[in-house]
């Protein structure tokens, strides 16, 4: 018997509980699973999963697995997995509590990759085999394709590699998702790559729905849950004003001629900053505006809402609880102006820099010369991951990271002489905005940069001891091109490691 959902009645008869399904997967398997920041996850099968792996370890038995996902899930799925010790190597973007303790305790192996090279290093062949895909969808066709889920992320590119495929049919993410997406079915493997025939961020340039052979489908589950997502922190007087930096910015490169009104394809990363630089755009003013961008969280949707984004593209939606439900209630609108694809689209290289997208992404720290850390405290424990930064970062018309000047109560700068961890190097890093100012480094010399950073976008507290480097540095280090003094370029991590504050 068929389910509306479920329309395709070979498909309809595989269907079977989460533990049934979850037999399919057998220790050391590499699994692509579904999920990208929060949505369109697998909520079933990863949960009888897990309680298999528990099984087996009080039974003595190990059973852990390779798993690739889009980016981060959530509870139900890396958080209920890592608990059980059934993770020994995960890629890419993670930012599960108990995920993050178990990879920076080292008991799990973890890759941080560009999330726009996830599905091309997987068809490279560097991943290795995939044996299992467990995929979210909102529905089945009658000819066996699949209605996508609120996210794309690499479900493609494991339908198509994996061995055998489970899918998951969520009777709760609404049916209206059915003709928000893009599935470009025209990548290939250099030397046979063509042009990705995308001129808008609007275009389409492929088909609503994910193909996959029937034959390889082995489990067909049916779920009711909603995606796992959190709230987003209200924009406080901090992110304000890096939201007023930045706008004060556009509107002087618009004066000056080199962006017009309608600006260029925005990209804002994750995170409450990058969130408040949002409805810091909608303040501004700013009106006919699109986004090519990976994720649209709350403050995207305000702006879609508002007419302030006429049309965005993304491979996800990660949005709060409350945004969900607005989401749901105007789906047709949303229909139309948004755009989900596969991650290798959303975060391409060729299109990033074919569109000039307007790259703004939360960052930990920076130093004086403009090298980027976005993921990791002191050096060696990882937050999250680099996400999307780097595919647009390097790529984009602008490259801007926002963060607040100070951490943790003041007791970490943002703005460090030197950075403890390195994602976007100076040479892609173009604007970095603080609540303090901006520093704009284009063109500019690394001395000259380094004067930009610490005038403008250093807190107070640390302005004076930041210039008292930079100047030693200048009398003291043994070139003057990036003058450093390697001996204490790090001490500040070492201080607060040490002390518990930056200022000592
Ligand atoms: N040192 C130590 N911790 C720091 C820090 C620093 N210099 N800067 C920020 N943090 C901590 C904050 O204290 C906070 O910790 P808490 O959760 O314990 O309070 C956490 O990092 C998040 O910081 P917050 O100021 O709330 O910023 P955010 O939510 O905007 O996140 C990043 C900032 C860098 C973690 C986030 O943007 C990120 O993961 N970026 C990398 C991925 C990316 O850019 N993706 C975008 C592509 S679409």
């Amino acid at each position: 018997m068929t389910s509306p959902r479920i329309a395709h009645p070979g498909l309809a008869a595989h269907r079977m509980d989460a533990a049934q399904a979850a037999e399919w997967i057998q220790p050391g398997m590499a699994v692509g699973m579904s999920g990208f920041t929060g949505a369109g996850y697998p909520k079933a099968v990863p949960q009888a999963l897990a309680a298999r792996m528990e099984a087996a370890r009080e039974r003595g038995e190990p059973f852990a697995l390779r798993v690739l996902t889009g980016a981060s899930t959530a509870p139900e799925l890396d958080g209920a997995l890592a608990r059980a010790g059934g993770i020994d190597f995960r890629l890419p973007y993670q930012s599960d509590p108990e995920l993050r303790a178990r990879i920076n305790r080292g008991e799990i192996e973890y890759m941080d990759i560009h999330l726009g090279h996830v599905a091309q290093y997987a068809w490279f062949g560097f991943l290795g085999k995939i044996d299992v895909a467990v995929i979210e969808v909102a529905g089945i066709l009658p000819d066996g394709r699949l209605i996508p889920s609120t996210s794309v992320g690499n479900n493609k590119t494991w339908l198509d590699l994996a061995d055998k495929v489970i899918v998951e049919v969520n009777h709760r993410q609404p049916i209206g998702l059915d003709g928000m997406h893009d599935i470009y079915y025209g990548t290939a493997l250099p030397p046979e790559r063509r042009p990705i025939p995308l001129l808008q961020p609007g275009d389409r340039i492929g088909e609503p729905y994910l193909r996959v052979d029937p034959e390889k489908i082995v489990a067909v589950v049916e779920t009711d849950a909603p995606d796992r997502l959190g709230s987003f922190a209200p924009p406080d007087a901090t992110s304000q004003a890096i939201a007023a930096n930045l706008v004060e910015f556009f509107r002087h490169e618009i004066r000056a001629g080199r962006l017009s009104e309608r600006l260029l394809p925005l990209q804002s990363g994750v995170g409450n900053i990058a969130n408040a630089v949002l409805a810091g755009l909608q303040d501004g003013g700013f009106r006919d505006l699109t986004a090519f961008t990976e994720v649209i969280q709350d403050g995207m949707l305000d702006l879609i809402e508002a007419g302030v984004i006429t049309m965005a593209s993304a491979t996800a939606l990660s949005l709060s609880p409350e945004a969900v439900a607005r989401f749901a209630a105007n789906i047709d609108l949303f229909r139309e102006r948004i755009v989900l694809r596969p991650q290798e689209m959303s975060n391409h290289a060729e299109l990033v820099r074919r569109l000039g997208c307007i790259a703004m992404n939360g960052m930990v720290e920076a130093d004086i010369y403009g090298n980027v850390n976005s993921t990791h405290v002191a050096g060696s424990t990882i937050i999250n991951g680099i996400g999307g930064s780097g595919d647009f970062a390097r790529n984009g018309f602008l490259s801007c990271f926002v963060t607040p000047s100070t951490a943790k109560g003041g007791a970490i700068s943002a703005i460090v002489p030197m950075v403890s961890h390195v994602d976007h190097n100076e040479h892609d890093v173009d604007v970095i905005v603080t609540e303090q100012g901006l520093a704009d480094l284009r063109g500019l010399s690394p001395k000259q940069r380094a004067r930009a950073v610490i005038a403008n976008c250093a807190h107070p507290d640390y302005r004076d001891l930041l210039q008292d480097y930079f100047d030693r540095a200048l009398a003291g280090s043994s070139g003057r091109h990036t003058p450093h003094l390697l001996g204490e370029a790090l001490s500040w991590h070492q201080r607060y490691l040490d002390t518990g504050s930056m200022r000592g």
